[in-house]
């Protein structure tokens, strides 16, 4: 009779959770892929990371990251590659602009290397603050418009040194660089990112070890997610304060991953993604809108933090969204989870599928903080280029939907312009519209990226 019980309550929350977290899935036979439109006014674009495309990052948390090993004496990067010229995007901005004027695009994003401008604490380096002037007047001419990420997962030397993101106090220090730079360039530049994917640079870097500082301290991953978090609301409303703050939109960039269990009858695999979407989401949604969070760790941690001021510090928020993680859970100390793939989806060359009504789930999911929401970046990692029309056209057809279910989404920045350094895996992952060969630094145009460009041409020129 016992154990009747056990199970009668046991399924009851199997059916409630099924019930309540249905696997979204649409029957893509009968999407209109062909009439994809969206708004004549929306912002098309896409993104690039300076330490992943400029060239010569030698003074940065990567650039140490990159030359070490780890403790069985293995490189970092697959491969032992480094970041080395990357796509000299430093030298060849001018005709890599030239290529978004190709593609119909209106806008975008890439970040300043903060370790190139202020290479040691409290130098300003005014030949580099020109140079990315003049990447920004670039731009301007070629009427696109630009838009910077202030922290995109690197940091100079000197601050890594002192602890970087660890240290509350060092938040000073970043916030310096940020008025700085929105002093320099705010009269031309109106949109602003203050810190790409927060979680992702935390929990890489101090929790899996794979990003730099290689760290594997579950309390320290904690205070450096909660050390983000203040450092962008201290930065947004510093910058606000400034004269062209308030025609200035400023938002931050996070990633939304969902967790579904890979046995839906399985408790576990629900635990295991309750616990995934509590750390990689929930706590930022909670903190933009209550202005509060607890962080659970596996580890057994639990941390509490508020900030008065978080509620109210974002524009916008930038969504990033790649795909979905099938979680098994996993009876072991180490990692008690694995992610498993179903042969129904298509896997991208990154570890994980296409899986387009995500994007669509992510969107509902921040939709929660009422602000605008800019898509500033997906795309695929597809070397062969066979599945990157169907990636494009899946995505912006969940776009389209949901701008006409209501959503606000204002632009979409494709990841990315050109194949890049794509940290950990080197530059093994093609995620360009461009393919670039690194030896001649040629680029060529992808065919499966055309389909973004005639969907591009289709919404801006088409009647709706
Ligand atoms: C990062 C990019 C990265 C991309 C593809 C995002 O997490 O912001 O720098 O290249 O994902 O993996």
């Amino acid at each position: 009779m016992f154990i009747f019980y056990i199970l009668f309550i046991y399924f009851g929350i199997i059916v409630i959770l099924n019930f309540k977290y249905p696997l979204l899935k649409w029957d893509w036979s009968k999407a209109d892929l062909q009439n994809i439109s969206l708004p004549k006014n929306f912002m098309w674009g896409s993104a690039t990371a300076a330490h992943q495309v400029e060239g010569n990052c030698k003074n940065n948390n990567w650039s140490n990251w990159e030359k070490s090993k780890d403790n069985k004496g293995n490189p970092r990067i697959k491969n032992y590659q480094k970041s080395g010229d990357a796509c000299n995007h430093w030298d060849l901005y001018n005709e890599d602009f030239n290529r978004l004027n190709e593609l119909g695009l209106d806008s975008y994003r890439f970040s300043l290397e903060w370790s190139k401008i202020e290479p040691q604490e409290g130098v300003f380096d005014q030949k580099i603050i020109k140079h990315y002037s003049e990447v920004i007047n670039s731009l301007i001419n070629k009427n696109i418009i630009p838009v910077i990420t202030l922290h995109h997962f690197t940091h100079p030397i000197w601050f890594d040194e002192i602890g970087a993101f660890e240290k509350k106090e060092n938040i000073f220090y970043f916030k310096r660089f940020c008025e700085k730079m929105f002093n320099e360039y705010s009269n031309e530049v109106k949109m602003w990112c203050t810190i790409n994917e927060p979680g992702v640079f935390a929990v890489m870097g101090y929790f899996a070890g794979i990003f730099p500082p290689g760290k594997n301290n579950p309390d320290l991953t904690a205070q450096v997610i909660i050390n983000l978090l203040d450092a962008h609301v201290d930065v947004y409303h510093s910058l606000k304060n400034h004269r062209n703050g308030s025609n200035c939109k400023i938002g931050i960039v996070k990633n939304i991953n969902q967790f579904d269990p890979w046995r839906r009858w399985n408790l576990l695999d629900w635990l295991v993604c309750s616990i995934n979407n509590h750390i990689f989401n929930s706590i930022f949604i909670d903190f933009f809108k209550k202005g509060k969070f607890n962080i659970y760790i596996p580890g057994f941690i639990i941390r509490k933090h508020s900030n008065l001021n978080a509620a109210d510090s974002l524009d916008f928020f930038g969504l990033n969204y790649y795909s979905h993680s099938y979680m098994k859970f996993k009876p072991s100390f180490k990692q008690f989870f694995e992610n498993k793939f179903p042969i129904n989806e298509i896997k991208t060359d990154m570890e994980y599928t296409i899986y387009a009504e995500g994007f669509y789930r992510a969107i509902k999911t921040v939709s929660i903080l009422n602000k605008p929401i800019f898509i500033t970046e997906n795309g695929i990692a597809d070397k062969k280029d066979d599945r990157r029309t169907i990636y494009i056209e899946r995505y912006l057809f969940a776009l389209q939907k949901a701008i006409k279910d209501g959503f606000d989404i204002r632009g979409y920045f494709y990841w990315s312009l050109m194949d890049n350094f794509e940290w950990a895996e080197g530059y093994d992952m093609c995620f360009g519209l461009y393919e670039v060969n690194f030896k001649t630094q040629k680029r060529i145009l992808r065919k499966g990226a055309e389909r973004y460009k005639e969907i591009i041409i289709n919404s801006k020129y088409i009647k709706h």
